[in-house]
């Protein structure tokens, strides 16, 4: 076989055979291909795109490129779940200790923040002592002890991926469907679950800007997780606003204590309510995902899901006075209020906008060698819909840099606000099973 063919064949519009995959897949990870020809190639796809056999043939022969997680030893249905990312998603810290808390099985493996979204590793971090990365054993050992583990993912887990992103991401490849779709869905399947819910995100702050990629990237990965063996869901969910009111690593851990408490903000509880529905329906705990809504609902209210946290932290090590007395969390050294100009109705929030503030803050990296300061951030007051008198504050800037006055400057014009009374969009706008 030769690589000039097969860069040929795609450029040409025609569907590859599953060894001709296999043979793309290999060269990349043993380094047998040059550069060149796999961007040819990557570049073939992004304008031709790949039928629903070639996705899910390209999504197996990279996951299969490094380890392979093996959970045999876990009992029960394993539940994994992803997010497409967005700003202030604390989804995960709030959804699978419920989950779990229900008698689901939950195995995930996670990433870390880059740019304007954070990562459940990071969030997870801020709790003094918490250790994500743990060896395989001990992964499957607190599944089978407590039904949560929540842990990074071996560096080992799909090199194709990783060679293959970080040369879409220098020759203009990133956006293409089954690219996005294999090098997500690849890392899901090297990591051993047996159902996997995805959050697939549109909107400013997301990946995915709008509706409808986001629908045609859930339903690709959908149809991967088919192909494959795998009870895999997708929900498409609004992020054109960030989730709940905080952002920030440890200002999140709190927002999601207050969550499992049952006084978090209400767009988060109405996500992990329906969330968790699919997800324990996935597992076979419920019966449909009604019934597993109401589990939830009931797991929040008996503080299940919140004593479920405690013991996720510490099994992985973590100081769980922090969670008892979130007050321990340090602040940081600056509290900046940022006043609205004038009354009306939030209309719009620059969600990206905020996402980036709160990375040059100190929330987030800009690359991944970055340092994270756990207390920076941003606490948002108002949301969209509500109403604002002239100078009520907006949004709490948190930080611990003393040059900031750039972002203190700009960042009330990540608002927009109107004379008129708005509707806030639904955060839920479909379920692809
Ligand atoms: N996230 C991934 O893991 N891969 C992509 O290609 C895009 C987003």
């Amino acid at each position: 076989m030769r690589m000039v063919d097969l860069i040929e064949k795609k450029r040409d519009g025609y569907s590859l055979l599953d060894e001709e995959i296999a043979y793309f897949v290999k060269g990349v990870t043993d380094g047998s291909l040059p550069d060149y020809q796999i961007s040819a190639f990557l570049m073939a796809v992004l304008f031709r795109g790949m039928n629903e056999e070639e996705t899910a043939s390209l999504t197996l022969h990279m996951a299969q490129s490094g380890d392979l997680v093996d959970l045999d030893a876990i009992k029960g249905i394993k539940l994994d779940k992803h997010s497409t990312g967005g700003v202030g998603d604390k989804t995960s810290l709030v959804l699978l200790p419920l989950v779990s808390a229900c008698g689901g099985v939950v195995a995930k493996m996670s990433g870390r923040g880059l740019g304007h979204t954070g990562g459940t590793l990071d969030k997870m971090e801020s709790v003094p002592g918490t250790q994500v990365i743990q060896s395989e054993e001990h992964f499957i050992k607190q599944v089978n002890d407590i039904g949560l583990a929540i842990i990074g993912q071996s560096k080992d887990v799909d090199p194709a991926d990783k060679k293959l992103y970080a040369l879409r991401d220098v020759t203009a490849t990133v956006e293409s469907l089954p690219l996005i779709a294999s090098s997500i869905m690849s890392k899901k399947i090297a990591s051993g679950a047996d159902a996997i819910l995805l959050d697939v995100k549109f909107g400013s702050g997301a990946f995915m800007k709008t509706l409808d990629d986001a629908k045609s990237l859930a339903h690709a990965m959908v149809s991967i997780g088919k192909h494959l063996g795998r009870d895999t869901r997708a929900i498409i969910t609004d992020m054109d606003e960030p989730l709940g009111q905080a952002i920030g690593n440890s200002l999140e851990v709190k927002e999601a204590i207050k969550t499992l408490k049952g006084q978090g903000p209400k767009d988060l509880e109405e996500l992990v309510i329906k969330a968790g529905g699919l997800m324990l329906t996935q597992g076979r705990v419920a019966k449909n995902v009604e019934e597993g809504e109401k589990m939830i609902e009931q797991a929040i209210l008996d503080g299940s899901g919140y004593r479920k946290l405690l013991e996720l932290f510490s099994h992985q090590g973590g100081d769980i006075s922090y969670l008892l007395n979130p007050e321990k969390f340090s602040e940081a050294k600056y509290a900046i209020p940022v006043k609205a100009t004038h009354r009306g109705y939030v209309s719009k929030i620059d969600c990206l906008a905020l996402g980036l503030d709160a990375m040059r803050l100190g929330a987030g990296r800009a690359v991944l060698e970055d340092k994270i300061d756990m207390s920076a951030g941003l606490y948002l007051h108002k949301k969209v819909g509500d109403y604002v008198e002239d100078g009520e504050t907006l949004l709490t800037i948190y930080t611990n840099k003393e040059e900031v006055s750039d972002i203190v400057q700009n960042i009330a014009s990540s608002y927009q606000i109107s004379d008129q009374k708005v509707e806030r969009a639904p955060l839920i706008h479909e379920v692809i099973s």
